[in-house]
Parts: C-alpha cells; structure tokens; sequence
C-alpha cells in the first residue's frame, strides 16, 4: 500500500471545491489526505469547512511591507513545512510569481471556471454568461491546468469539461451547474494525476 498523496489546498473563499476534494478523500475516491488549507481572506468560509474535517488551516495575507515575491516566498517556505505532493489553487485569488512557483515544480494546479483560451482572470462565468446572451457563445466549461509560471489561468492542461447553456437559464442556476462540473472535474483530474505520480514514482 502507498501512502496517500500530501495535497496543500490555497483558497480564497466559499471552499466548494476543497470541500468537494475532503469528501473524496474520505470516501476513499482519492488516495490522499489534505494536510493543510491555506486562505487568502480571513473570512473565507473554506477555513471553517477545513477546522470541521479537523485540517490544519492558516490565513496569509501580504503585509503592506513586504513585496509580493518576498509574500510568495514567505508562503512557499510555511506551505514546503507539510510536504505537500501537490498545491491545489481551488478558488486562490492571487497571482502567484516565480518566488512561490519555483519552489514546486510541476506540482501548481488551477482550477478555473471557463475553457482554455477564454474568459482568464475574474469574474469568468460572469463574462461567459453574458457573451451567451449576446448569441457569441454556445458553449463554456471548465478547466484544470498546471501553473507553470505567472500567466493567468494559463498553462498546460491537465483535464477540461464543456458546458452548453440551456435558455432561460437564470445566472444563478447556471452558476450552480458550472460549481457542480467543477467539482466532478477537478476530483477526477486529481485522481488520473495522482495515480501517474504514483506509477512514475
Ligand atoms: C471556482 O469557481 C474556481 O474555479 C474559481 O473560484 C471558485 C471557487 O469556488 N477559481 P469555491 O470557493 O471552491 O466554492
């Protein structure tokens, strides 16, 4: 038997997406164990989901005299103290440079509510919905890549999903069904990944 994968998780928010990731761990779907939950925001409802499944959680916020690569670094150095296999952006809404980066190669993943190429950076299921209304799209979806350096929801893709809107959809609704796509993707994607690192270890 190996040991379950370490996984860091850095959120920023609701946490929908860790919480989506604890479950699979527990219900045995993935072979890991969250060993820390990082937010960007003191408030982050993600930070009471990690202290009810008992997770280790800390809240890091850039202090004003401090630079941002001297913050990435500060965050690198406390998340490399859990020996994590993996750090998971799961709703992480800062831009992470190469003093963070560079410290885990191959190892960065983002999830991102939009596909490859289309609608990077806020507010992207906002823009989606919209450019539907406006008869430029018939399709979003969602993705999971590898963050290789500080390109915004940019880099090699690790697993996508499509998602054709339905009319008269209310934003709301198609929030609800975009969250609950990302859930089953970024599961699935962890776990193909996973059990490679394994294979290649
Ligand atoms: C998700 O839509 C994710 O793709 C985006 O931020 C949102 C986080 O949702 N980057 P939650 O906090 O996991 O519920």
């Amino acid at each position: 038997m190996t040991n379950p994968s370490r996984l860091a998780i850095l959120i920023s928010g609701n946490g929908s997406n860790l919480q989506a990731i604890l479950d699979a761990c527990n219900s045995g779907q993935l072979s890991a164990k969250v060993v820390t939950v990082i937010s960007s925001r003191a408030t982050a409802y993600g930070l009471v989901r990690a202290r009810n499944a008992g997770i280790e959680s800390s809240c890091f916020i850039k202090h004003e005299y401090e630079s941002r690569q001297e913050f990435d670094a500060r965050l690198a150095a406390y998340v490399s103290t859990f020996v994590p296999d993996f750090i998971i952006l799961a709703g992480w809404m800062r831009i992470l440079s190469s003093s963070f980066l560079s410290t885990f190669p191959n190892r960065v993943i983002n999830l991102h509510p939009a596909l490859p190429g289309m609608f990077p950076g806020l507010q992207a299921m906002e823009r989606a919905y919209d450019a539907y209304h406006r008869g430029e799209i018939t399709h979003t979806g969602v993705m999971v890549h590898l963050v290789p350096d500080e390109g915004v929801d940019n880099g090699p893709l690790l697993g996508q999903r499509e998602i054709r809107f339905q009319a008269d959809e209310s934003f709301e609704q198609f929030k609800a069904r975009v969250h609950e796509v990302e859930h089953q993707l970024l599961v699935h994607t962890l776990k193909t990944i996973l059990e490679e690192n394994i294979r290649s270890a």
